[in-house]
């Protein structure tokens, strides 16, 4: 099973890569829907993943992010990450990394250039369209910090339940899964979409689709092959 998937990753033209939260889990980041470890186990994502939430609660939510933050600064990239990062260095042009993942780990493992499509909670924005006083170097500290004219706040720049994708970056990973001959869809649930819906763009568009993820998936229906092993274990070879 191993083999062929790796003849597949050494024919393919084109690979597009989606990740998710298993695929840092290796590095320490907890994932979302585990139903012991995970974040929505512990937290109700309505409460601290939504602009209605921050807008409630602002000193709370920030708050949460702020402490994700710090966890995610201390953590490093795994076996995986740098596995995806070295091979797009060899093969220049031949795998398009798309992410859920608002950690940073694939940009510091090198992969710079990865689709965040659901931000990066290394990174903050204005909760209003900022006016003139708004500027980022009079930014006024605080639990969040606000623009000290007009009180604008500051927010996560990651994206919430109800929001919009980045449209940039959506494009680009349609056009991605929509050109790929392979897909690998790797740790996440499939439960998110537009995200998941990327699987099933694929495979409509005749690529061959490898699901890499130790538990099942809503999307296995699409996959070839479903590899039930950890991101960090099997990347390494299956890249190599
Ligand atoms: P989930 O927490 O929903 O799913 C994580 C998946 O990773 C599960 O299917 C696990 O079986 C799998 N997994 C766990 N450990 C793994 C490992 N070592 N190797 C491979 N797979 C492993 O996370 P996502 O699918 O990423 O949204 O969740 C999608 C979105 O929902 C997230 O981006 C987040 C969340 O609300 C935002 O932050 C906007």
């Amino acid at each position: 099973m191993y083999d062929t998937v790796r003849g597949w990753i050494r024919e393919a033209r084109h690979i597009a890569v989606l990740t998710g939260a298993g695929m840092s889990a290796e590095s320490g980041v907890p994932t979302f829907r585990d139903s012991q470890s995970g974040l929505w186990a512990r937290f109700d994502p309505q409460e601290l993943a939504t602009e209605a939430a921050f807008r409630a609660h602002p000193q709370r939510v920030w708050d949460w992010y702020a402490h994700r933050r710090e966890m995610i600064a201390r953590v490093a990239p795994n076996a995986g990450h740098v596995a995806l990062a070295a091979f797009a260095r060899r093969h220049p042009g031949r795998l398009t990394l798309i992410t859920q993942n608002v950690d940073g780990l694939h940009q510091r493992a090198g992969n710079t250039d990865a689709l965040a499509l659901h931000g990066n909670i290394a990174e903050d924005r204005w909760l209003e369209a900022p006016s003139a006083c708004c500027q980022p170097d009079t930014i006024e500290a605080g639990h969040p910090p606000r623009c000290p004219v007009c009180g604008n706040l500051r927010r996560p720049g990651v994206v919430w339940f109800g929001e919009n994708l980045p449209a940039v970056a959506l494009e680009a990973a349609e056009h991605a899964v929509s050109h790929c001959d392979l897909m690998l869809v790797i740790g996440t649930s499939g439960e998110v979409y537009p995200a998941a819906g990327l699987a099933f763009t694929a495979h409509q568009s005749g690529a061959r689709v490898v699901i890499i993820n130790p538990e099942p998936t809503p999307l296995d229906v699409v996959a070839e092959q479903c590899l039930r092993a950890p991101a960090a274990v099997c990347l390494p070879s299956l890249m190599a």
